[in-house]
């Protein structure tokens, strides 16, 4: 895995002061491009739009720290368990996600910063993944 964290960090900088715009866009990509993941979520979406892109600041921040990543990551995936999120919903996500972040980080988009995206998006939807199929339906309190 060749993931350039410099440039992951360097991006997600420039898109943060963005602020809630980001989450908002990237819920109206999804739901426009994936109708079907809309009824997972809960009505107001307000909460959860914060703590998705604080999710992933605790991700850039721990890029480097594969242990402390891979629990966060085991954690999230479990929970996710409960929310009826599916393996085969990630690769959805992450073209929504990877589409967000390239619509506000300006120039500090590139081929380079969307490759090293790409490669963390994978480790991401891999992680959780695994972690949400082993939890079962049931999810982390099952
Ligand atoms: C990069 C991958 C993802 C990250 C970082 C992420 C992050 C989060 C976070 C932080 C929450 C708040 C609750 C919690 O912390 O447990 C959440 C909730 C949720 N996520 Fe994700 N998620 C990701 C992928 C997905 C995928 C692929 C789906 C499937 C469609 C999904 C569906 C949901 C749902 C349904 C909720 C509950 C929302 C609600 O309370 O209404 N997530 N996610």
């Amino acid at each position: 895995m060749s993931i350039d964290p410099i440039l992951v960090k360097s991006s997600f900088a420039a898109v943060e002061p963005h602020g809630t715009e980001v989450t908002a866009w990237f819920y109206q990509h999804l739901f426009e491009q994936h109708p079907d993941v809309r009824v997972l979520f809960a009505e107001h979406l307000d909460d959860q739009q914060d703590r998705l892109f604080a999710a992933l600041g605790a991700l850039v921040e721990h890029l480097e720290d594969t242990d402390t990543l891979v629990g966060i990551l085991t954690d999230l995936g479990r929970r996710h368990a409960g929310y009826g999120a599916l393996p085969e919903h990630f690769p959805a996500v992450g073209v929504s996600l990877l589409a967000t972040l390239r619509h506000f980080a300006g120039d500090a988009w590139s081929p380079q910063a969307e490759a090293a995206w790409a490669a963390v998006y994978g480790v991401v939807a891999d992680t959780m993944g695994r972690a949400l199929v082993a939890a079962g339906p049931a999810g982390a309190d099952g």
